[in-house]
């Protein structure tokens, strides 16, 4: 594994990742679909191999040297999970199997306890499909309302109609961190501090944000803060929830089963403890300490020069883009990540996508789970290149190569 380099050194990073040494269709691979899923170092494919090699039983379970290691290395994820977040306790982390679980999980616990007649949910117009579904359902229940914050041409959330959007019937926000179709990063801090002028609760999704930097959930004062491990270089099937100690001691617990009760019996059942209080059932113990491994990896880099290797791509790849005769840009606000979505003129998104792959290059095509601002702006969907620190200036030119070689075809 490679030590903290102060310059980035991507060539030593991509060593770490073996499925970068793939050809398709004959060509090097070029993996552009980080917003996606992030590849997985070395060491996350040793940890998931080491654990069904040596350590695989069920956590806080078995009264063998098995069960224990298995629960000592579970539990001490949890722990790297709290630094990474620099969460107050190990108890406000808790395991879901993904964004879409954590969103729901409050969305149904907190939202069905917490939202009545009348009661309005905020949302903004660009958010993935997951952080609008579960509040839509759960204003079905209970007859709240969910609202759409604007969003400009830019892909730039409408602070000043937030403002005005803002009253006591506003009881949650629920923004995401990055717009993962358009890469806009949203003034969260600044989502937060206006919420809290009407006592709103605040959940943050940060599927596409803790790739490219870290977190501190005590500094934003969120409530709750979301994200999977899949898009931080670690597993599919895992993800955080990370919620305020007295709002999910409140809540309800979600899902009943094992592990999630303190006693249970036919005249009554009382429930276990945080964070188990919502961890039912047999976790993915595999992925949660592959994720705790993820974060190690991340943890030894120098994330300062690996997000600012990553806005370089970004600046190379949207320059080359505008210079490029038919090639349009989705989403061009202020502050963005690495990803770059962009319409090819007299084509579809999805042809365009498949030529790319038939070079190697691989990117998503589509709404990217965020119909109502594809709606907005008129568009079927985009071709989203979404870069990461191991991405180079040398694939950004295979892109925009593979692109003009995709155009002869239409
Ligand atoms: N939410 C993921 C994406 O943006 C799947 O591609």
């Amino acid at each position: 594994m490679n030590k903290a380099v102060s310059l980035f050194d991507v060539e030593r990073v991509r060593a770490d990742f073996p499925i970068l040494r793939e050809i398709v269709n004959g060509h090097p691979l070029v993996y552009l679909d980080n917003a996606a899923t992030t590849q997985k170092p070395q060491a996350v494919i040793d940890a998931i191999v080491h654990y069904y090699s040596h350590d695989n039983s069920n956590v806080h379970r078995g009264a063998h040297t098995l069960a224990a290691r298995a629960t000592e290395k579970f539990e001490n994820a949890r722990a790297k999970v709290a630094g990474f977040l620099n969460a107050g306790s190990t108890e406000q982390i808790l395991w879901t199997r993904g964004t879409t679980e954590g969103i729901n999980l409050v969305a149904s616990s907190w939202g069905r306890s917490q939202l009545k007649e009348g009661d309005r949910v905020l949302v903004s117009a660009m958010e993935h499909h997951s952080n609008i579904v579960p509040w839509q359902m759960v204003a079905e229940a209970t007859g709240a309302r969910v609202e759409a914050i604007p969003v400009d041409g830019t892909g730039t959330l409408d602070m000043a109609a937030l403002q005005n959007m803002l009253d006591e019937r506003v009881k949650m926000v629920s923004v995401g961190h990055v717009s993962n179709a358009l890469g806009t990063v949203n003034p969260i801090q600044d989502v937060i501090a206006l919420a809290r002028q009407v006592g709103a609760r605040v959940l943050i999704d940060g599927a596409q944000a803790v790739s490219h930097w870290p977190v501190d959930v005590q500094a934003l004062d969120c409530d709750f803060y979301v994200f999977s491990a899949h898009k931080v270089f670690g597993p599919t099937g895992v993800g955080v929830l990370y919620g305020k100690r007295e709002l999910l001691e409140a809540m309800p617990p979600w899902q009943g089963g094992g592990e999630m009760i303190e006693r249970v019996s036919f005249q009554g059942t009382t429930y276990n403890q945080l964070p188990y209080k919502f961890e039912a059932g047999t976790p993915d113990i595999a992925g949660v300490i592959a994720l705790g491994a993820a974060l190690d990896y991340l943890n030894q880099m120098d994330r300062a020069a690996a997000v600012a290797h990553e806005q370089q791509l970004l600046e190379y790849a949207q320059t080359l883009a505008r210079q490029e005769p038919g090639v349009t840009l989705v989403g061009e606000a202020a502050h963005k990540v690495s990803v770059m979505s962009f319409l090819v003129d007299g084509t579809h998104p999805n042809d365009v996508g498949f030529l790319l792959d038939q070079q190697g290059v691989a990117v998503r095509t589509g709404h990217h789970c965020a119909q109502p601002i594809m709606e907005q702006y008129g568009i079927p969907g985009t071709i989203r290149a979404s870069f990461s620190f191991y991405n180079t200036m040398a694939e950004v030119d295979r892109l925009f190569a593979a692109l003009r070689k995709a155009r002869e075809f239409f």
